[in-house]
Parts: C-alpha cells; structure tokens; sequence
C-alpha cells in the first residue's frame, strides 16, 4: 500500500471534523430519495461484494453518500479528489472513518501531493473506477498498465472527462469500458445545466456580494453548463451576452434572446466573465487589456484553463486578496481585475462554494450507482468491450422513475396502440 496517508492522519482534531463532516453527510442524504433507494437495494444484495472501487471526485457531502452507497453494496472504496480546491476536510475524515472506506482527499494539496493521493488510491488495485475528469483512468493506463485486467470497468461523471476518454478511444488506447455518465439525459440536463448555473452564480454572489441585476455578464460557452448559467442569470435580470466558437450553439444562443458576440468584444462590454468551455485560452491577454476597472473572472469548465492566468499574471503589477476567494490583478494603469477562486470551477473551489444543489447530485449519483451495479453484473458476459459506452437508456429510465416517485408526480405511459403506431412505418393519413 502506498505512504500517502489517508486524511485522518493529515488532522489535528480528527474526531470534531469526523463528526462536522457526518452532520453535512446527513444533511445531504435527506434530500437524496435516489440515493436512498439504491443504497437500501444495494445494502440487501450487496451486488459490489469482494470489489474495489477508486474514486477521484470532488469530496464533499453529496459524493460521500455515493462513496458510502458503494460501500454498502459491498465494496472496499478508495477515494480522493478530483480538484485540490474542491474537497471538504471534514468529510473526508467523516467517509474515511467506515471500516470499507479509505479517503486520501485533502483541501489544498499542491500538484505533488494531488498526484501522490491519486497513487495512493491506484494502490489499492481498484477492479472498478469512477472519476470525474479521467484523472484515474489517465493515471492506471500510464504508470499501471498491470491492473487493467483485473479492472472490469470504469464510470466517467463530466463532459471533460468524457471528452479525454473518447479521444483516447479514437486511438486505440482506452483498455476496458467506462460508461459515459455525463452523457446521459438524467445527469446533464439537471446536473450541467441546473447545477451549474444555480451554484456558479451563487458562488460568485456570495464570494464577491454583488448583485446580478443590471449586471452585463458574458458567459463563454452556450453548452449544457452555459445555457444553465446564461438562463439564471438572466433571470436574475442581469444582461446576458454569449461567446461560441460553434455555429448552431451561438445561433441558438442568438434565439434565446441573447446577445453573441465574439470574446474581443465582449472584454469591453462585461461587467462578470464566466467561462464554461471545457476548453483552454478563452480569455487572454488580448481581452485582459480591454476590460473595465472591477470586473470579475470566473471559470465553471473542468480545469483551471480558460483564463490565461499566467497571462494576467505577467501584464500584472501588483496582485492581492480582494476577499476571501478573489484575487485582485492590478494594471499598470491601475484597472483590477478580480478573479474568482483562482479560474478553477468557481461552484466547488470558491471558499463558501458548495457544489451543485443536493437534488441534482441526487440524479448524477444515481446514474453512477446503478451503472456500476450493471458493469459488475454484465461482467461475466463481457457485454462491453473496452472503450466508451453510452449508459443503456433503461438505465437512465430507472433512475427518472424513482425520483419521480420521491416528487409524488405522476405521468402518462404509452397505451398499447400508441406503442405500435409509434414502432410501425406503414401508417400513412
Ligand atoms: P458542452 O460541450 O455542452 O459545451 C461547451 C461549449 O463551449 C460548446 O458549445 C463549445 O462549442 C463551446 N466552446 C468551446 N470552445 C470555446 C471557445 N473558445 N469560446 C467559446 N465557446 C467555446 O460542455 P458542458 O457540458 O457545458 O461542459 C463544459 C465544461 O464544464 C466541461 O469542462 C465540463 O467538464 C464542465 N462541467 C462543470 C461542472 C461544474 O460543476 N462546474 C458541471 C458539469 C460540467
């Protein structure tokens, strides 16, 4: 097993943050009737029994009540994170108390000791992977190419990772399946759009204390994440003005009423920047030197690159904590830039941040569960092949039935004439 210790030998007071983080943990799990559900079939049948399962998400309340659902399926789980900004220390200490469980994540970590914990985890000879940005699956198939055998699958939770996973199927590279959770209707038309635009411009409203109304906010990106961020922030009327590189994503955008216009233009006119690309360099030294004096700068996408803070950095003359969580750029000519929990994802990493709402993690983490119930349970037949796999729609389906159940809301099925007109072609007026 590797030295990286576990978080519990990281604390001074172990057993406090153990109990903060198991208070959080309960709070999360009263508004998680999917997770409920699962975690009761999966504590009966202990359909995860004799595996073990490496983790690298955002450690915090909603991702233990899956770490623990795993484990009560049966699993061994090791857990770190997938951002140095995003884990809560507390309930690290809290998941890394249970007997089957063993958490690495810690706040704040730098680059080395981020890698050490992904190590750590990758120690533990998982036979099941779940990340959220491939980190894992990058890490095993690199350094570890022994353990791809005795792995029998793996889940993907955002579109990043997704993004690396499918490129490295193009090239033959990727060596046993991972089930592209992101991908799923369930996950992101709740999670990328209604979670990501809730609990980014939250976080930003409570890290800097300022309004949106009035506001001329450009968000990058009109994807699942942007579209969320754009229609909440509109709605909290705030100007809304998009940047796209894809032409039918800014038509849409144009559609909706927005203003779309490209980055060189939007740097003058914004007022709070926030980019939701999955991509890199999308705000650079080019649009830094137009901006006005006391915007703010803030990253939803995956990693820390869309702002070219290095960039920024270097047209910098003097650079200081504004408030907790936002850094003051100062210009030469005197105008601040003000970034956001330093351009990583601003709705995990900003100090007050905390993730997506609980209901929407719900839904994400349900996917999650039951997908690694069904790569266990197809194992055997070696239903799927190495590479990237769509999650089976029925799948999905199940996970939508129950919280529509949990909600108490009721909708129409198909009458038996319908399902055959709509599975037939001959029928012409
Ligand atoms: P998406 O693929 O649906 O949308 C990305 C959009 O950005 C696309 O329309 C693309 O054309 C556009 N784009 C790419 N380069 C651009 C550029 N240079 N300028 C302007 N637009 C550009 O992806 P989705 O699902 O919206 O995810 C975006 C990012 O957010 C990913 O990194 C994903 O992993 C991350 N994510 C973050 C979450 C959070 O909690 N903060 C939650 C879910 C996803």
């Amino acid at each position: 097993m590797s030295a990286y210790p576990p978080i519990s030998e990281h604390l001074d007071d172990v057993a406090s943050a153990r109990a903060e983080g198991r208070r959080k943990m309960e709070w999360a799990a009263q508004h998680m009737p999917i997770m409920e559900r699962v975690r009761e079939e999966f504590r009966e049948e202990k359909p995860l029994e004799g595996e073990t399962i490496g983790m690298a998400m955002h450690v915090e309340a909603k991702t233990a009540i899956l770490v623990e659902t795993l484990a009560d399926g049966g699993a061994d789980v090791a857990v770190t994170g997938c951002n140095p900004l995003s884990t809560h220390d507390d309930v690290s200490a809290a998941l890394d108390a249970h007997e089957s469980i063993t958490s690495y994540a810690k706040r704040g970590v730098g680059d080395e000791a981020y890698y050490e914990a992904i190590e750590a985890v990758i120690a533990h000879e998982p036979t099941i992977t779940v990340d959220d940005g491939m980190d894992l699956v990058a890490a095993i198939h690199e350094d570890h190419p022994e353990l791809i055998d005795g792995i029998v699958g793996g889940a993907e939770e955002t579109t990043t990772g997704v993004h690396r996973l499918r490129a490295m199927d193009e090239d033959g590279a990727l060596e046993y399946p991972v089930f592209a959770v992101n991908d799923t209707p369930m996950k992101r038309l709740f999670d990328n759009v209604h979670g990501t635009g809730e609990s980014s411009l939250a976080s930003i409203a409570m890290t800097t204390n300022l309004s949106w109304a009035g506001k001329d906010v450009v968000v990058a990106g009109f994807g699942y994440c942007g579209k969320g961020v754009a229609r909440k922030a509109a709605g909290q009327n705030a100007n809304v003005i998009v940047t796209e590189v894809e032409p039918r994503r800014a038509l849409e955008a144009h559609m909706e009423g927005y203003d779309v216009m490209p980055m060189a233009e939007a740097a003058e006119m914004g007022d709070v920047f926030l980019t939701t690309t999955g991509n890199r360099d999308v705000i650079v030294e080019e649009h830094f030197e137009k901006m006005d004096d006391g915007v703010v700068l803030a990253n939803a996408g995956h990693f820390d690159i869309e702002i070219d803070l290095e960039a920024l950095a270097e047209l910098a003359v003097d650079r200081y904590e504004a408030r907790e969580g936002v850094d003051a750029y100062e210009l030469e000519d005197g105008r601040r830039l003000n970034v956001v929990a330093e351009g990583r994802l601003v709705n995990l990493a900003a100090p007050v941040s905390l993730g997506h709402p609980v209901e929407v993690m719900d839904q994400s983490f349900g996917v999650q569960a039951v997908c690694v119930r069904e790569l266990l349970e197809c194992a055997h037949a070696e239903t799927y092949e190495p590479g990237v796999h769509d999650v089976p729609d029925e799948l999905d389906r199940e996970i939508a039935e129950i919280k529509l159940a949990a909600e108490g809301v009721e909708y129409d099925s198909l009458t038996e004439s319908q399902r055959e007109y709509m599975d037939s072609w001959d029928h012409g007026t």
